[in-house]
């Protein structure tokens, strides 16, 4: 069943037997009154009768003024009211007409008029207007006279008049309940379709979604606060993490691209080189004198070749968590020194100053090969990129962790460049290739994530022309995390 239906019966059903109660309880009361007040004004007829008809005639002697009691029943003539007045032996003295004359009064309320006590009955009776049987109400007051029943006053009013004035009210009653029936479809018609309304604009931008349009606006159509405003902002949300992991999505695929082509590109350059003197030495053309360099190129370009592919599968290794930090404690001043030491021909070669201010001990928790290729590699960069500057080393034992940093005054970076250094083959400068060096753009990558893979950190501040300082951090024992290497599908404490 449609949702607006659903919606609008349970409405109709909540009105509907609000209604239905209502209208028994009205039509309950309503009956109780009219009865209670059919017998008051009986009772208040007899009162007035009782002060009016009985005129006195003598001691204990009393005659009825029949005049007055008939013309009463005249003026109550709509009303269908009849008077009987019965004397001390229940015998009825009024009316006089013997064909409208009704028998006696029953022995129980005989008896109940006698103590005193006015009685008030409704059963089928003979109508004094006209001598039927018929189903009447019936007020009987007994009349006292020094404590001697004199006579009974009663007063007749057929029942059919008092439902009359019922059935008028129930006619009433069902014109308001169908009035209100009907002004309830209206407004539940109203509500349930406003309703309706708002979760069909959630299906349209669902579908919208669907279709991959994540700018639809959601949110912003729905006012108020109700669960359905909640369910669009909550909708919303979920889109737009929706656009931002598909806009992720799509960036990785961009730099798996860019990865395959850079990949491509780096094995290709020293194969062409190698090709190259390999067809000179085919076709003999490379002079004698020539031929021992070329060889040399030669071993050197391989030699590249394969640290590109070592270094890839390190990287790889490194990501997926695969290799075992063999972690100790260790001295890093004495490593510290000896990166200066090796790398200090290549800082001659640029003219380059390297200062270190290590403390004697500098105490390093980390696997002591990766520290020393992470610390080297940074170092190593930071003299690739300076001419004629200095490269200044710090390291100290900090809270819990030894850190290090490397400042170098060499070419520096924009901050777009700085974003983009711990991607696989990314280049600041891609003319620069193919140095002494050897660059591939792998170096800070897999610093990167050996430092995250030790629990450390590591953040870089860079000014375009002025230099670049690396910061980086290992923690120690205490707080350094416990590696689950998995190696071939085995989980390994390192
Ligand atoms: N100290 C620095 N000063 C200026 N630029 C730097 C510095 N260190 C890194 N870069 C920039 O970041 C890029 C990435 O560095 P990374 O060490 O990853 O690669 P690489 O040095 O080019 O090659 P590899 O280290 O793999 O031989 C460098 O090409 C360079 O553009
Ligand atoms: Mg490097």
């Amino acid at each position: 069943m449609k949702l607006i239906y659903q919606q609008m019966l349970a409405f109709l059903g909540v009105i509907l037997v609000t209604l239905a109660v209502i209208s028994i309880l009205f039509i309950r009361s309503t009956t109780n009154t009219v009865w209670e007040n059919n017998f008051t004004q009986l009772e208040q007829y007899t009162e007035v009768l009782k002060n009016n008809s009985l005129v006195q005639v003598g001691d204990n002697q009393f005659m009825i003024n029949s005049n007055f009691i008939a013309t009463s029943e005249n003026v109550l003539q709509d009303q269908h009211v009849h008077f009987i007045i019965y004397n001390s032996k229940n015998t009825a003295v009024y009316p006089t007409n013997s064909s409208r004359t009704p028998r006696g009064i029953d022995d129980d309320d005989w008896a109940q008029l006698k103590k005193g006590n006015a009685v008030s009955v409704r059963e089928l009776a003979r109508n004094p207007a006209d001598g039927s049987q018929q189903s009447m109400t019936i007020y009987y007051k007994p009349v006292f006279l020094s404590g001697k029943l004199l006579f009974v006053i009663s007063a007749f009013a057929p029942v059919e008049t008092i439902q009359t004035a019922i059935g008028k009210t129930e006619h009433n009653l069902l014109i308001g309940f169908l009035l209100s029936m009907l002004a309830a479809i209206i407004v539940s018609y109203i509500v349930a379709r406003y309703q309706v309304r708002r979760i069909n604009q959630l299906r349209q931008a669902t579908h919208q979604v669907m279709n991959g349009d994540y700018d639809a606006p959601i949110a912003t159509k729905f006012k108020g606060h109700d669960e359905i405003t909640d369910l669009a902002i909550d909708f919303q949300n979920m889109v737009n993490s929706l656009k931002a992991s598909e806009a992720e999505i799509e960036r990785q695929e961009g730099r798996r691209r860019q990865f395959m082509a850079d990949a491509a590109h780096e094995m290709r350059t020293p194969l062409t080189t190698i090709n190259g003197i390999l067809e000179g030495l085919a076709y003999d053309v490379i002079p004698e004198e020539s031929k021992a360099k070329s060889i040399e190129l030669m071993r050197n370009e391989t030699n590249r070749l394969i640290r590109l592919v070592n270094e890839n599968l390190d990287y790889e290794k490194i990501r997926t968590n695969q290799i075992i930090l063999k972690k100790t404690q260790f001295n890093g001043q004495v490593d510290l020194a000896n990166i200066v030491e090796q790398l200090k021909q290549k800082a001659d070669a640029a003219n380059d100053d390297v200062v270190l201010n290590a403390p004697a001990e500098l105490t390093v928790y980390a696997d002591h090969d990766r520290f020393v290729q992470v610390v080297f590699n940074i170092v190593q960069n930071a003299i690739q990129f300076t001419d004629h500057g200095t490269i200044t080393i710090t390291a100290k034992n900090g809270v819990h962790q030894t850190e290090i940093s490397v400042s170098d005054t060499g070419i520096g970076m924009t901050a777009d460049q700085v974003k983009n250094i711990w991607e696989r083959y990314y280049k600041a400068d891609p003319s620069r290739k193919n140095t002494a060096y050897g660059e591939s753009g792998l170096g800070l990558a897999i610093v990167h994530q050996l430092i995250s893979l030790h629990g450390g950190s590591i953040e870089v501040d860079s000014k375009l022309h002025e230099g670049t300082t690396f910061s980086f951090t290992f923690p120690d024992e205490a707080t350094a995390p416990k590696q689950k290497a998995v190696n071939n599908g085995e989980a390994t404490e390192a």
